[in-house]
């Protein structure tokens, strides 16, 4: 048996699917997908199949010509789920599977009205990264799989499907059902499979991109996202033509549990980027630079997850140099910095998960999952950058996309290309001390400007009493605001976090990061006139970075513990399973 992918149970020795063509029937009465799936292997195949599956209900197997073969489920592994094997006879083309997705499908979260916008008609979304397709259909849910697909979804009547797909058409059928036809041509792994099934409306944007929302927030939205088309253009000056035809998004209801997510050509978003004034654009940027740093050039598994996320804040940021300017990018690389040192010190005491290059046999990976291969993933790149020059730089990234597109790659194969294309590069960089050392190299690029220097110096002088003057605070844009906010001392009295409410306006503002970043201050200060809005937000919002962060601080005090405990009690039942899990081993950990 040969398992490259800790997370999979599939073989490499066995045959793999070229392509899938999935029916699915949506039926939010009971929660559940009927499904039928056929794996289609593009040559005649045979003998064992092994396919990743969890808690579904597999109903039974055909082979065109054969009809009904054997299968065997076996009892579910710890993070893996449960094996489904099958025997596939002599000159096997294809193989169908029918079956039903399980009650607690992680993949898929099941909204009541209640739970959108609109409050009146039910919704469904799937978020399959990292191990969780295998929760939507049997498959070999590994990146080193890479599948064309067809679909056919049924939904009631009223209600719109999207996919990670094109739209080939759809009609109503008997019954007060409609029809939602996708096709997706090009080869895309197990994780990148998505579906949403909601009242939806479109926007067009641009030539190639619209956005997708409830009707009520679907014009702010488009208002939000209108510079996509100017985002793409820069996006292709980096790594070549845009491969997917066609960049959609969909404004998730606020429990989408990430802040994007990029689906090929249909990225989901959380709806808490509608700031009202533009400022959260980055996240469509990063999700708009998976389309080649991802979904073209793709991590081989989890153990290589810096390949995705590195590179796509390294060109997220690229871009945004070229859209905002120098000062912009900058501040970015300092929300990061911060990121990643909570990032390195939450994982003081395992420090194997802070290396690039990772070795996650036994480990799930959400607990793997942190900024740091995001945040050290981008420096080594930037380290790179720095190193053979930005012109080198920008031939090196078109020629990796060429090499390696439609591809799932490990790291070793990123530096086997990058020893032949940059002689002497990695090597410059301590690219081994990134890969495989933990914590960062002392000799990372640091980023710095005048204003930067400037906020930090004023944050860091709070205790001494320096405040911001009026004019000075009323200058600074969303994101100078944030950095100042991250870079105050965590601990503040009650008195401290009321000033900069009354003189920063932060109960209400619509950036969700500035927003959650006060609240979490309050929160760790006990400033109860707060807890009211924390309540709100954490009523409202499941994106596990805000529940986490904000969940944290009030771990902090008894009367915010019990706050903490109230609030889950009620709204916990309305988180993805995800964040629930997350937020749920975060109060357990809470002091007695
Ligand atoms: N692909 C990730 C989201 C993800 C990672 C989902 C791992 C499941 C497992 C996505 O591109 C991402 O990184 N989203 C970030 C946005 C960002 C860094 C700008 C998020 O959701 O916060
Ligand atoms: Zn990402």
């Amino acid at each position: 048996m040969h398992h490259t992918d800790p997370h999979s149970f599939y073989d490499e020795t066995q045959p793999s699917a070229k392509q899938l063509r999935l029916k699915l029937d949506v039926d939010f009465k009971t929660k559940r997908i009927e499904g039928e799936v056929v794996l289609v292997f593009g040559r005649p195949v045979s003998g064992l199949l092994d396919l990743d599956t969890n808690g579904l209900e597999i109903r039974g197997v055909q082979v065109p010509g054969t009809g009904e073969i054997a299968w065997t489920m076996d009892d579910p592994v710890a993070i893996l789920g449960q094996r489904l094997r099958l025997d596939l006879p002599e000159a096997t083309e294809e193989v169908t599977i029918s079956y039903r997705t399980g009650p607690e499908a992680m993949a898929l979260q099941w909204l009541d009205p209640q739970q959108t916008v609109g409050k009146t008609a039910p919704f469904l979304f799937s978020q399959c990264q990292q191990i969780h397709a295998r929760t939507l259909l049997p498959c070999q849910d590994t990146p080193l799989v890479r599948m064309a697909y067809q679909a056919e979804v049924g939904v009631p009547e009223g209600l719109t499907a999207v996919m990670s797909a094109g739209p080939v058409g759809d009609e109503a059928t008997d019954g007060g059902r409609h029809v939602f036809r996708f096709s997706m041509p090009q080869p895309i792994p197990s994780y990148l499979l998505a579906l949403a099934v909601g009242r939806l409306e479109s926007r067009e944007l641009g030539p190639r991109a619209r956005v997708w929302a409830e009707p009520e927030t679907v014009d702010a939205a488009a208002w939000e996202f209108a510079d996509v088309e100017n985002m793409i253009l820069k996006a292709e000056d980096i790594f070549g033509p845009y491969p997917w035809e066609r960049y959609d998004m969909l404004v998730l209801p606020p429990s989408f549990p990430f802040g994007g997510m990029e689906n090929p050509r249909m990225t989901f978003l959380t709806p808490t980027l509608l700031a009202g004034d533009r400022s959260l654009v980055d996240v469509v940027t990063h999700e708009l630079a998976h389309s080649w740093t991802g979904n073209l050039v793709t991590n081989a598994s989890m153990e290589h997850f810096w390949l995705n996320e590195g590179f796509t804040v390294w060109a997220e940021r690229r871009i945004l140099r070229t859209l905002q300017g120098d000062d912009a990018a900058t501040l970015s690389w300092a929300l990061g910095q911060k990121a990643l040192e909570d990032g390195l010190a939450e994982f003081k005491d395992e420090p194997q998960l802070t290396v690039l290059r990772m070795h996650l046999e036994g480990i799930a990976p959400d607990d793997a999952f942190s900024s740091i291969p995001y945040e050290k993933g981008a420096r080594l790149v930037a380290a790179l950058e720095r190193e053979v020059g930005e012109y080198k730089f920008l031939h090196f990234i078109r020629d990796y996309m060429d090499a390696f597109r439609f591809t799932s790659i490990t790291t070793e194969q990123f530096c086997a290309f990058a020893n032949d294309k940059l002689p002497g590069a990695l090597a410059a960089v301590d690219a081994h001390a990134y890969l495989d050392l933990p914590g960062m190299p002392a000799t990372a690029p640091t980023f710095r400007s005048a204003q930067l220097e400037t906020l930090i110096a004023l944050a860091a002088s709070w205790s001494q009493g320096a405040r911001p003057g009026a004019d000075q605070s009323a200058s600074w844009s969303p994101k100078e605001l944030q950095v100042f906010l991250q870079k105050l001392p965590r601990q503040l009295t009650p008195a401290d976090v009321a000033w900069l409410d009354e003189h920063l306006h932060l109960m209400n503002r619509g950036n969700h990061e500035i927003l959650v970043e006060w609240l979490t201050l309050a929160a760790a200060a006990d400033y109860e006139p707060a807890f009211f809005r924390i309540r709100e937000v954490l009523q409202r919002v499941g994106r596990m970075k805000y529940l986490r962060a904000l969940y944290s601080a009030l771990g902090l005090h008894a009367r915010t513990r019990a706050l903490a405990r109230e609030i889950f009690a009620t709204a916990g039942a309305g988180y993805h399973g995800l964040s629930r899990r997350s937020v749920r081993s975060l109060i357990d950990g809470y002091p007695a």
